[in-house]
């Protein structure tokens, strides 16, 4: 008998799954039997990664995409529907978070962080969900942050545009939920990866200012991914579930 976590049969796209939180959902998304198409810009990682799924017996190919606009994320679309035959999961992790006072950030900066966490976003749910739609079944996890809750000094722009994933979240449960598309969101707490590690103690100050005291592992954040692409959350949609260590709640 197949646990309501399973995705045996499901085909999932995974993008900024070369490193960090990324990485660890493709992993934990094959163990529980999808077939994970693991997209990102640097090929070695991302090789790794499959190499990783496949000698645990797991589904996985990688699959290259340096997302910046809307014309990247619709070939991302359209090469995961070439390898995949369709996606069933698909999961918005790719992400840039420069934390830097307001005044400092340049008009690149501000755009090149738009055109990752929202735009690369909105046209890849854009171009997959009318399938998953056609087909009435379907589950979108948009990977945002705690500071998208809260204001923070520093992450104006970081915390701005994953506010807007959080929106578009709630917005497409509007829009794909009656078509049984299940669109949510999870906000993330600091959390241990290759991105984070240059923040160094910096990471741990931030942790501490939640009851759990303490960064996470990105496999904390992947059992919440699982949980959430999963007929297990089958009743969920359009949250924004905090994984943060309980940061937001008090
Ligand atoms: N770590 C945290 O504390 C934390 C907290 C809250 C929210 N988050 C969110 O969680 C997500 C993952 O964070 P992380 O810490 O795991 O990140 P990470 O270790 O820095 O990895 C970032 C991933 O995104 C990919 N990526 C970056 N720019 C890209 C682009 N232009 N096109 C395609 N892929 C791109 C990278 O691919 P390549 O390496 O192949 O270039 C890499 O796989 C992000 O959305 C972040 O905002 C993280």
């Amino acid at each position: 008998m197949t646990s309501s976590f399973s995705l045996e049969g499901d085909i999932a796209l995974v993008t900024g799954a070369t490193s960090g939180i990324g990485a660890a959902t493709a992993v934990a998304l094959a163990g529980q039997g999808a077939h994970v198409l693991v997209a990102g810009r640097n090929t070695g990682r991302g090789e790794a990664v499959v190499t990783t799924i496949r000698s645990r017996g797991g589904k996985a190919d990688f699959v290259a995409a340096d997302l910046s606009d809307a014309e990247s994320a619709r070939q991302l679309a359209r090469r995961a529907v070439e390898i995949g035959g369709r996606v069933d999961v698909l999961v918005n992790n790719a992400g840039a978070y420069a934390f830097q006072p307001t005044a400092e950030v340049t008009e690149e900066q501000f755009d090149a962080a738009y055109a990752l966490n929202v735009k690369a976003t909105f046209f890849l749910v854009a171009e997959l969900a009318p399938a998953m739609a056609a087909r009435g079944k379907g589950a979108i996890v948009n990977i945002s942050t705690q500071v998208a809750a809260f204001g923070a000094a520093g992450a104006a722009l970081y915390g701005s545009s994953k506010a807007a994933v959080n929106l578009l979240t709630k917005a497409w449960a509007a829009e794909y939920g009656p078509h049984g598309v299940r669109v949510n969101a999870l906000g993330v707490g600091p959390t241990r990866t290759e991105g984070t590690a240059a923040m160094g103690d910096g990471l741990g100050q931030l942790a501490a200012q939640s009851p759990a005291g303490r960064p996470a592992g990105p496999e904390e954040i992947a059992a919440a991914v699982v949980y959430l692409a999963s007929d297990a959350a089958s009743f969920v949609q359009g949250v924004v579930l905090p994984v943060d260590g309980g940061r937001t709640a008090v």
